[in-house]
């Protein structure tokens, strides 16, 4: 039983593919090298260069490593960039992901993980905890990629008898080692590093919401930890005929804005205080995941704090920037 892992050399990718493997999974990576780097991947674990949208090189890889399961990553991700390019995104993250669940359906794969995102559900109500039912808004074309995407895979789990989980990761940080760090400067951890590096003040928008301290509040989630969700939700297909499920992978916990920004100026010792700026239109102020049905249908639930994520993702970006103030 060998599991495809598409966008394997990517950030999340990457951590997902080393936890299966060390878990004695067969993997093997599909990944066009867009913005992924062969090099986090280890020796053993075979990486096909190429596309989810070329639908010949898939029936060849699905014959030549008998594979019978697919965790799909494989995707663009850039919120903004979605907004400017929106053909881009339905082309590529739906066209990829229509032309693999074919190609899938005519091998007879029976098993199928995808990478969905708490985008879909735009900027959540107020409500304490965002759960499964929360309606999902999307507010970006990645969010409705996503949110499409979901449907499409449901509704080829149904049609071909392949049994599906969608996993709805919320604000994924940290590396297993500095190697494997996310090295975009897309949300608020990175984006803090990067001013600290430029010797600017860290930003906070807006501390005037209706939360406790006034800034915005996320769950923000390991990626070893969403590495080992993914197993998790392996194994359980791994034991399914047919079904599909769909759950939040978050903490279940909120962190503020504020608290974040301190905490990342004891990790890297420049403590130098945030400049608020106008609050932007549209961020929800509070959207933390009720984890609760990832950890009654998985068996998972997250093992690791924000200052395990601020620490890591700190060490990986000091690698990846070596003008990075030190402690
Ligand atoms: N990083 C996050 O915070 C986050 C949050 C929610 C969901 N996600 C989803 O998780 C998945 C992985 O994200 P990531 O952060 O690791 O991003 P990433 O850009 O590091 O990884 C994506 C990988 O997919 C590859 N890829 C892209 N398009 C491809 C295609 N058509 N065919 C083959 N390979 C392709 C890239 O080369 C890259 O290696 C994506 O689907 C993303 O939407 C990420």
């Amino acid at each position: 039983m060998t599991w495809l892992i598409t966008g394997g050399a990517g950030y999340i990718g990457a951590h997902v593919a080393r936890v299966m493997a060390a878990a004695g999974e067969d993997v093997v990576v599909l990944d066009d090298i867009s913005s992924g780097v062969p090099r986090r991947l280890p020796g053993d674990v075979p990486l096909i260069k190429g596309s989810s949208l070329d639908a010949e090189l898939l029936r060849r890889v699905f014959a030549e490593h008998d594979v019978t399961g697919i965790v799909h990553l494989a995707a663009r991700k850039q919120v903004g960039e979605s907004v400017e390019q929106p053909l881009r995104y339905y082309r590529e993250n739906l066209g990829g992901l229509t032309t693999l669940l074919e190609a899938a359906a005519e091998a007879g794969v029976r098993r199928f993980v995808f990478s969905s995102s708490a985008a879909v559900y735009g900027n959540p109500p107020d409500v304490d905890l965002v759960s499964e039912d929360t309606p999902c808004v999307p507010v970006s074309p990645y969010g409705e990629t996503k949110l499409a995407g979901e449907w499409l895979v449901r509704a080829a789990g149904r049609a071909h008898g392949m049994a599906t989980v969608c996993l709805r990761y919320f604000n994924v940080a940290g590396s297993a080692s500095p190697e494997l760090a996310d090295t975009g400067v897309y949300n608020v951890i990175p984006m803090v590093f990067d001013r600290l590096t430029r010797d600017e003040a860290p930003r906070i928008f807006g501390d005037t919401h209706p939360t406790p301290d006034g800034t915005c509040v996320r769950d923000y989630i390991h990626v070893s930890d969403l590495a080992e969700a993914h197993l998790a939700a392996a194994r359980r297909l791994a034991s399914a005929d047919g079904g599909d499920l769909t759950v939040n992978i978050g903490r279940g916990e909120g962190v503020s804005v504020r608290e974040l920004v301190t905490l990342i100026g004891e990790v890297s010792g420049d403590r130098r205080p945030a400049v608020v700026e106008p609050m932007r239109a549209g961020d929800a102020p509070r959207a933390v995941a009720d984890a609760s049905l990832a950890a009654r249908e998985l068996g998972w639930a997250a093992r690791r704090g924000v200052r395990e994520m601020v620490d890591s993702a700190w060490a990986g970006w000091c690698l990846h920037h070596p003008g990075a103030p030190r402690v």
